[in-house]
């Protein structure tokens, strides 16, 4: 028995764990079904990442950072594609549902463990949380298209329809008429409209718990219903993705891409949590490991091949968006739309709405089928109550976690504003990267399994301290101006950056650490700080709260503790 908070798991033990997990009295006979191959794996990737990010948060990053917005597509595919690979090495060597979580219980031990699986409810959860909301606002839109229309209030969360109204009031006040945008507007008329319950104004966005409820429905009832459902969504998305660039292209002005940076390389750097939140997905069927055919063979394929299709369609995607118009008109929430509309394609425009509801209706599935499996490895450890781990009789799948996620889901999206969920899921799932890279840094080579995808490997010794010096030496004025002016501390992630950065350069030299692992944690860390110094102390409070957790209930009743 261990009573260390670092304990660990053996990757023979987390195995065994997991072909052990649900043959206990309670779980006899039950266990997940093995359907999924390749092909499957990568589309359930696509499924998860093309989403709310392209047809949505995508908009916002092109108006502050301009046609420049593409590089950003690039960088942040390349920070993923580290991650993407030493998720891939585990993956190969641990094919147990639970994704990073059950990594770093290999790799850093229990308590990290738990951090990330408790972070990772920010991706999964809190993004979905995003995608919901989004998913209400195109479908919103639709039905306006059919001349449905749904009462404001009932369609958006209280926090904006006051705060619209309260520019409204303004605006109007000031004889600002003319600046009242048409959003504000539709807030303005939820306040006004909205039924009154003694203090309460009832606005709620009803359309999102509409479409989390029948997605938790989905993903209840099986995962080959699953599977299905999730092929069907992605090979229309791709197509109309593809049918965006290739029509988009023809409507293309070179003009509109110069200047390439209008606002510099900050205004880019302003866009980095709409742009990495769609790539968010691709690490989600790591979770499904116990459900596919060869996980060791297909899972790491699976990331890879989705992580490179998405890129491709990306990088187009955005040099069509910022080239057919000004990238000063993209300041709007359905931008792939927007542009079609903006140059006389309505229907097309029409096309893509339809497309958006589906698109980020397969994101929500994929979440919504992450989340309760990792939950129900933390459960198998013992780290959540028993009942996170309970499997249907007849559905095969983790039935208790898979209704909680449902309501942990569809509660808040009924009363959140997007800007912040967005924004709170990128920090956390930078943070998830952060872990998994660094773990496969400590993940022991002697360990007798040995997975059929291995990372290769480059010396870092000296690349590394080359591009530590090199960036000190660049960047030297703008690293002398974090420490001056009033606010200084709002700068603490990126002193937290430096500070990381010198020790694993350090560490890098005397240890020869594979290159690929040290860049991807470096960049992802890097990223974590261009997030915002409001977002981080919310993700340090989060954090927090997961401590508290673990401490009372958790460490108490981890199975590694009474083993
Ligand atoms: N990448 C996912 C999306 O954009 C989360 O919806």
């Amino acid at each position: 028995m261990s009573s260390s908070i670092f304990r660990k798991k053996s990757i023979k033990k987390l195995l065994a764990d997991a072909a052990s997990g649900y043959s206990d009295a309670e779980h006899q006979g039950t266990h997940l079904k093995r359907e999924l191959n390749v092909r499957d794996l990568t589309l359930m990737g696509i499924a998860a990442v093309v989403g709310a990010g392209i047809f949505s948060t995508v908009g916002v990053a092109s108006f502050e950072g301009g046609p420049g917005v593409t590089l950003l597509f690039v960088v942040t595919a390349i920070t993923c594609g580290f991650s993407a690979l030493c998720y891939a090495e585990f993956a190969s060597r641990i094919p147990v549902a639970g994704s990073a979580y059950t990594y770093a219980y290999a790799s850093f031990g229990e308590l990290i463990a738990w951090i990330i699986g408790w972070d990772l409810l920010m991706e999964y959860a809190i993004g979905n949380i995003a995608v919901a909301i989004s998913w209400s606002e195109y479908f919103v839109n639709l039905l306006e298209g059919f001349n449905v229309h749904l009462p404001e209030w009932s369609t958006m969360d209280y926090l904006s329809a006051s705060r619209a109204a309260e520019k409204v009031a303004r605006l109007t006040a000031g004889g600002q008429v003319a600046d009242i945008t048409e959003s504000m507007k539709n807030g303005a008329a939820a306040w006004a409209n909205a039924p009154v319950f003694g203090n309460f104004k009832l606005i709620a966005n009803f359309p999102a718990l509409l479409i989390v409820v029948l997605i938790t429905y989905l993903v209840y009832i099986g995962i080959r219903e699953t599977k299905k459902a999730t092929n069907a969504m992605v090979y229309l998305k791709i197509g109309v993705v593809l049918a965006v660039i290739a029509i988009g292209f023809f409507y293309v002005t070179p003009a509109n891409w110069h200047p390439f940076l209008p606002n510099g390389f900050s205004g880019v750097m302003k866009g980095v949590s709409g742009v990495f939140f769609a790539y968010i997905g691709f690490d989600a069927i790591s979770t499904t490991a116990e459900e596919c055919k060869d996980p060791q063979r297909d899972l790491p394929r699976g990331m890879i091949y989705s992580l490179i299709i998405c890129t491709v369609l990306y990088v187009l995607i955005a040099l069509v968006l910022t080239g057919m118009v000004s990238y000063k008109d993209l300041n709007v929430g359905d931008p792939l739309a927007f542009v079609f509309k903006k140059v006389g394609l309505t229907n097309i425009s029409y096309v893509i709405s339809v497309s958006a509801v589906i698109a980020t209706a397969s994101v929500l599935l994929i979440f919504q089928l992450g989340q309760p499996r990792i939950w129900m490895s933390m459960s198998r450890d013992g780290l959540l109550p028993k009942a996170f781990s309970r499997i249907h009789p007849k559905y095969h799948t983790p039935s208790f976690a898979t209704i909680i996620t449902g309501i942990v889901v569809a509660v808040p999206a009924l009363f959140m504003n997007l800007t912040e969920v967005t924004d709170l899921t990128s920090i956390g799932t930078l943070f998830a990267f952060v872990l998994v890279c660094g773990g496969v840094l400590l993940l022991p080579q002697e360990e007798a399994h040995k997975g059929r995808f291995k990372l290769p490997y480059f010396n870092s010794k000296f690349i590394v301290p080359v591009l530590f010096i090199t960036g000190v030496i660049v960047f030297r004025t703008a690293i002398a101006n974090l420490f001056s002016g009033d606010a200084a501390h709002e700068n603490f992630p990126m002193f937290l950056f430096l500070i990381l950065a010198a020790v694993l350069t350090v560490l890098a030299f005397i240890k020869n650490l594979s290159l690929i692992p040290v860049l991807g944690l470096m960049s992802c860390f890097y990223l974590m700080t261009q997030l915002g110094y409001t977002n981080w102390l919310r993700f340090l409070v989060w954090l927090a709260i997961g401590l508290v957790v673990y401490f009372t209930y958790s460490y108490k009743n981890s199975k590694l503790g009474k083993a």
